[in-house]
């Protein structure tokens, strides 16, 4: 197939592109910099330098790659800027899925997250109610959640994939990522509020296979949401850092999510827990 893969320099798109060209696939890369130009052919694809706000180079994008598929991993989450994160998730997503449409794509594979439902005690199923009453700042992340998530379906066959914090190689969580940076310095309180976590390969797997997916909604997530006074201290550990403050109590939001869906269709995460993951990326 003529698969586009949108974010193609992000930390997913660099381990999904030579899968995808390994299966014999031909690719487009689009990017936003030029400065990532040469990771995308350097993986066999071919990098298109785009800017998903200037809807009129996406629709030529378009027209000269005619993709079958899109995958859609854009974020703008290097300088962890939220609002230009939902920014390109409403602008970005609403330019690509217009001009995905002008030349007929059947299919897009699109990335969301897994905390973003409403409050509750049990991990988040696809059918738990997004938190749409939430105030600043978590509104503008739901916001563009709700965007991205709605603007896809206009596609004939849409997969949402809602990726869990994301961890690995080239992540915030790596040994020189800012999530390390802030629990050497302490600077992280570990409480009860509950995540979900995801390795990059996990998340990688899930979008190969949804390439043939049913359309529809899916937590991609490992097996064992886990409190922050459970992951935080390990974490510290693995990376030499001093223990963090501990507290009691959890926002009703940090509910961490539930993957049994995903695994119905044949996802099985490589790193069912985090522990291992967390060992794997930080002790190898
Ligand atoms: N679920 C999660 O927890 C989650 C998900 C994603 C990322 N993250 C975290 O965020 C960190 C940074 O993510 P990242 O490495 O994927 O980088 P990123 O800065 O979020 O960029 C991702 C991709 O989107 C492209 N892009 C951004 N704005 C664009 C625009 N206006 N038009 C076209 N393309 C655009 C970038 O192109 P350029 O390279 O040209 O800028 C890049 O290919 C990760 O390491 C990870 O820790 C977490």
């Amino acid at each position: 197939m003529r698969i586009l893969v949108t974010g193609a320099s992000g930390v997913i798109g660099r381990n999904l592109i030579p899968l995808l060209v390994k299966d014999g696939h031909v690719v487009g890369g689009m990017v936003k910099s030029a400065a990532s130009e040469r990771i995308v052919a350097e993986m066999q694809a071919e990098p298109f330098v785009v800017d998903a706000f200037l809807q009129e180079d996406v629709d030529h994008m378009f027209q000269v790659f005619q993709p079958d598929v899109v995958i859609h991993q854009i974020t703008a989450l290097r300088q962890w800027n939220t609002f230009d994160n939902a920014h390109v998730r409403i602008e970005g997503t609403k330019n690509i899925v217009d001009a995905a449409k002008r030349v007929h794509v059947k299919r897009i594979v699109a990335q969301s997250i897994s905390w973003a439902y409403e409050a509750g005690d049990a991990p988040a199923t696809e059918d738990t109610a997004l938190d749409l009453s939430a105030a600043e700042p978590r509104k503008t992340t739901i916001d563009g959640i709700v965007s991205l998530e709605q603007k896809v379906t206009e596609i004939p066959e849409y997969v949402i994939l809602r990726n869990g914090a994301l961890y690995g190689p080239g992540t915030w969580y790596a040994a020189d990522g800012s999530i390390a940076d802030k629990v050497r310095k302490r600077e992280m309180t570990a409480t009860d509020g509950v995540t979900s976590f995801v390795h990059v390969q996990d998340a990688v797997n899930a979008i190969m296979l949804a390439l043939d997916w049913e359309s529809g909604i899916f937590n991609i997530v490992d097996d064992m949401p886990v409190p922050g006074n459970v992951w935080i201290p390990a974490y510290a550990k693995l990376i030499g850092a001093d223990e963090p403050a501990i507290l009691q109590g959890r926002s009703g939001i940090e509910r961490g999510a539930s993957n049994a869906k995903a695994r119905r269709l044949g996802w099985s995460p490589v790193f069912p827990t985090w522990e291992d993951g967390f060992k794997d990326m930080l002790l190898k």
